[in-house]
């Protein structure tokens, strides 16, 4: 079963961004991106959610979101991950306990979604931080 799921995204260009651009003036001070990390430009690595998405069954996508941050206790952690749509619509989200769980989330898009998503993951020190991916039909490329 495994060899009939393929990776359907692809990093978006900021340039191919559909209607809502996370390379916008609120990037760098309300959210960070790869590309507008702010204060936090030494942060990055762990910071930077990772989107990995497999072809599911009945035609729709899994999603899945992971964050390379440590999870210490309360007094350092990811908080949440959400998954947004191309229009920064909420479709779903985790929130994490850092005394037991580890910041990795999978999500399932609605059947036939395409278009891009964005990845939100949120630590308590170093805030709000988005990735986005472009869902596509036919595409077979890895995100990364
Ligand atoms: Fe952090």
């Amino acid at each position: 079963m495994l060899g009939a799921l393929a990776a359907v995204t692809r990093v978006l260009p900021v340039a191919a961004q559909s209607v809502v651009m996370i390379g916008g003036p609120m990037a760098g001070s309300v959210f960070f991106t790869r590309d507008d990390p702010g204060l936090w430009a030494s942060e990055i690595d762990r910071h930077l959610p990772e989107i990995k998405t497999e072809a599911a069954p009945g035609s729709t996508t899994s999603v899945s979101i992971r964050t390379p941050h440590p999870m210490d206790g309360f007094k350092h952690y990811i908080l949440k991950h959400k998954l947004l749509d191309a229009r920064f619509r909420l479709l779903s989200q985790k929130t994490f306990n850092p005394e037991r769980d580890q910041p990795f989330s999978r999500h399932v898009l609605p059947a036939g979604y395409r278009g891009p998503v964005y990845a939100v993951s949120i630590c308590n020190l170093h805030d709000t931080w988005i990735e986005g991916v472009m869902i596509e039909g036919d595409g077979l490329s890895p995100a990364r």
